[in-house]
């Protein structure tokens, strides 16, 4: 309404696709292309409960906001944890884009999901979508939505198989004829191996590091090569465990690739 009053163009019916990630958010428009890529995070003044950032300025605030500002990831393991905090991290990331006014009510919208979710999770999706006013909804299953955006003939009797590494799921399977005729969702993924970086820095190093160093170390130095020849490094700051003193430490890639090994062994034991 305040967007028409100041003469922005008129309200517009869109088809969208969302992609609500554990990690990230996707938001794609119709004629647009993806107009928001961004962490999934979104921060609040505690008082007001009004938003203050989302996605990369929110994501930039984690660790080093006040006591006044809540920041919340919506998401865990790939299910909504927080819906009103989801609701207005789309609504948010759908009015970045300042060009477009969209009338969600008159929109058709695709919100993708991992597979294998039980219902209760496909109606927390529906509850969302109904909360942003959307009428037309539907649901899609993350891979295939994820081989189709990855340009695979999913209508091809061959089998197709995607395996969707995100921040808090797993997802594995096998599509052909239009269909997934398999799939496997595992709650193990990127936040899982930063977890596993954290517990290894702070036994084997002395070391206390956040999440967000974890995932530039996995991001840099992160492999599963099984004979390395010309080594990656970086540097890891931190805290030092016993006297609280900022320390800064050399990661091998070597170091890293027996951290990630474990969690992708779990992988297939649970595959
Ligand atoms: N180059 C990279 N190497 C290793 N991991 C990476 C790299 N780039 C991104 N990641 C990891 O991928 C994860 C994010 O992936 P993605 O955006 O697909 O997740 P998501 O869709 O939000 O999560 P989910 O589908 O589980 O809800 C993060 O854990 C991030 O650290
Ligand atoms: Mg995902």
């Amino acid at each position: 309404m305040n967007m028409l009053k100041m003469g922005k163009p008129k309200t517009q019916a869109k088809n969208i696709g969302i992609d609500l990630g554990t990690a990230n958010l996707l938001v794609y428009l119709e004629g647009d292309g993806i107009v928001f890529n961004e962490p999934s995070v979104i921060a609040f003044d505690y008082e007001s409960r009004n938003v203050i950032a989302i996605g990369n300025n929110a994501a930039k605030m984690i660790g080093r906001g006040h006591h006044g500002i809540k920041i919340v990831s919506p998401l865990n393991q790939g299910v909504i944890s927080d819906m009103d905090s989801a609701k207005k991290l789309i609504e948010h990331a759908l009015r970045k884009e300042e060009n477009i006014s969209i009338n969600l009510e008159a929109s058709t919208v695709l919100i993708c999901c991992p597979s294998e979710v039980i219902q209760l999770e496909r109606d927390s999706l529906i509850g969302l979508a109904q909360k942003l006013g959307v009428k037309d909804i539907f649901i899609e299953e993350e891979v295939k939505a994820g081989g189709i955006g990855a340009g695979l003939d999913i209508y091809s009797s061959n089998g197709s198989m995607v395996i969707d590494i995100g921040g808090g799921s797993t997802d594995i399977g096998v599509l052909s004829l239009g269909d997934i005729v398999v799939s496997e969702s595992i709650r193990i993924a990127g936040n899982y191996i930063d977890s596993a970086i954290i517990n290894y820095m702070q036994y084997e190093h002395g070391l206390l590091i956040g999440k967000m160093t974890a995932e530039r170390i996995k991001v840099e130095v992160g492999s599963l090569h099984e004979e390395i020849i010309d080594e990656n490094t970086t540097t890891a700051s931190g805290r030092d465990v016993v006297t609280g003193l900022p320390k800064k430490i050399l990661i091998t890639e070597s170091e890293i690739r027996d951290v990630l090994i474990e969690p992708l062994r779990l992988l297939r034991i649970r595959s």
